[in-house]
């Protein structure tokens, strides 16, 4: 069986010659060291690294049963979440299902809720749910952020309303084991409960209940997705940077952000891509951007882009490196008509297919990137199967752990994400908070 994914590495050697890896192997092996053996910042959120051969079995088949069941009495799942929450079951969930509907036409609507505080996505969440027979998956692992909580407050209220002392059996609480306001409320209510491991952090957690549940849901099979990542498990464990390849993606950027490069974009070819990407700049945003460190992670989707922020790719500030995301074998393809009259010009096509094409536009657009001084690592994925996505994820997560270890930062804390909440809440007068009000409200007079 062909490997999922390929690192190409020939558009990147212009700029990165061989002995800045045997350079950096030493210390590539040092941090495989702290996340083998646990010893490094953040030890305690290592739970992802097994968790392909280690999850839950028995969670892993109530996870399966209930979405069934979510399946056969639901229109619509609303899956209430922000960040690590519902970034991977969303970028999944596109990746994999049609761009309009759904693959078997009797999966569930699943709509995302609880990722912001904008009223008009809030209405037009419920808008949609009317007349529909509505499920709730409410996942926060803290149980307290507000986003999410004020998102259920009000879907709890809806099924309530709608279905009384049954509304029960339509909410699945995803949370801690045992601590947390979600957990506390759920035991009281009789949610079915859905646990997020104590060593796994949100940005890591798309192969936990909080991915999977919705994901099943969406008639995506998640053994597929495991089995992957229980691939992607056992190739990216050895510290040989001749023979990991995530470590070595790892090592490329750390080369380029090390040689000033400031900005990574991730780029796709195919519009489903685009949350994936999202998911990917959480992954790399949270666990590198501290103490004043890390790449900026930005994603682009070409040839869309190619028309509006491809002029600064091709000749703006040189701080930047591309690593492509490109699908070897396409969900799909189509032949280009030919036209006797050809008055567009595009008979040249006429043989080709679609996918050609886009083949054409990336292989020119890497071309004239590097050209322009942009590095382009390639990730080349063979399918767009949940078994390659399984694959690719714990090839992220792996990457991602390396390179922050590699940086000199903690992977798996974010404590820059408190800055805002804390200025949010005493803005909004929350008890506890009346001094830094007064402060924070003289500097906006
Ligand atoms: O990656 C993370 O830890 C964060 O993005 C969290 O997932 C996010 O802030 C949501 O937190 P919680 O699940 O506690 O509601």
């Amino acid at each position: 069986m062909n490997t999922p994914l390929t690192l190409n590495e020939r558009f990147t050697q212009k700029f990165v010659s061989s002995h800045e890896f045997t350079a950096l192997q030493p210390f590539v092996s040092a941090a495989d060291t702290l996340i083998r053996e646990k010893s490094g910042l953040g030890n305690g959120f290592l739970g992802w690294v097994r968790l392909p051969e280690n999850y839950d079995k028995e969670e892993f088949a109530r996870v399966k049963r209930t979405a069934e069941k979510i399946r056969n009495d639901s229109d619509v799942l609303v899956v209430i979440g922000i960040g690590g929450s519902y970034l991977g079951s969303r970028a999944v969930i596109e990746f994999c299902q049609p761009v309009f509907g759904t693959s078997d036409n009797k999966s569930p609507e699943i709509l995302f809720l609880g990722n912001n505080l904008s009223p008009s996505h809030m209405v037009e969440v419920l808008n949609k749910c009317k007349g529909k027979r509505i499920s709730v998956n409410v996942i926060s692992k803290s149980g307290t952020t507000t986003e999410p909580a004020l998102a259920f407050r009000v879907m709890k209220d809806l099924l309530e309303k709608e279905y009384g002392e049954d509304a029960k059996y339509r909410i699945y609480a995803t949370t801690d084991k045992a601590k947390g306001t979600l957990k506390k409320l759920s035991d009281e209510k009789g949610y079915e409960t859905f646990v997020i491991p104590d060593d796994i952090g949100g940005r890591y957690s798309v192969l936990t209940p909080v991915g999977l549940l919705p994901i099943a849901v969406a008639g995506i099979d998640i053994n597929a997705l495991m089995a992957g990542a229980f691939s992607a498990m056992n190739d990216f464990n050895t510290d040989d940077l001749g023979k990991n390849a995530a470590y070595r993606y790892a090592a490329l950027r750390t080369i380029f952000s090390r040689k000033g490069k400031t900005s990574e974009i991730t780029v796709g070819y195919e519009p489903f891509i685009a949350s994936f990407c999202e998911w990917i700049k959480q992954l790399h945003g949270e666990s590198e951007g501290k103490d004043n460190k890390g790449l900026f992670p930005a994603s682009m989707i070409f040839s869309t882009d190619l028309h509006s922020l491809g002029q600064y790719v091709q000749q703006g500030q040189r701080n930047l490196f591309e690593t492509v995301l490109w699908i070897n074998n396409p969900k799909t393809d189509m032949s280009i008509l030919s036209d006797p009259n050809n008055l567009d010009g595009l008979n040249f096509l006429s043989d080709k297919t679609l996918n050609e094409i886009n083949r054409n536009a990336f292989m020119g657009t890497v071309l004239a990137h590097v050209e322009g001084g942009v590095p382009n690592i390639l990730l080349e994925l063979n399918d767009a199967s949940p078994y390659s996505l399984g694959y690719l994820i714990y090839f992220y997560e792996k990457a991602c752990a390396l390179a922050g270890y590699l940086n000199g930062v903690n992977p798996f804390d974010q404590p820059g994400v408190e800055s805002y909440k804390k200025n949010m809440f005493a803005l909004l007068g929350k008890p506890g908070y009346e001094d830094m009000r007064a402060e924070l409200e003289a500097k906006l007079k």
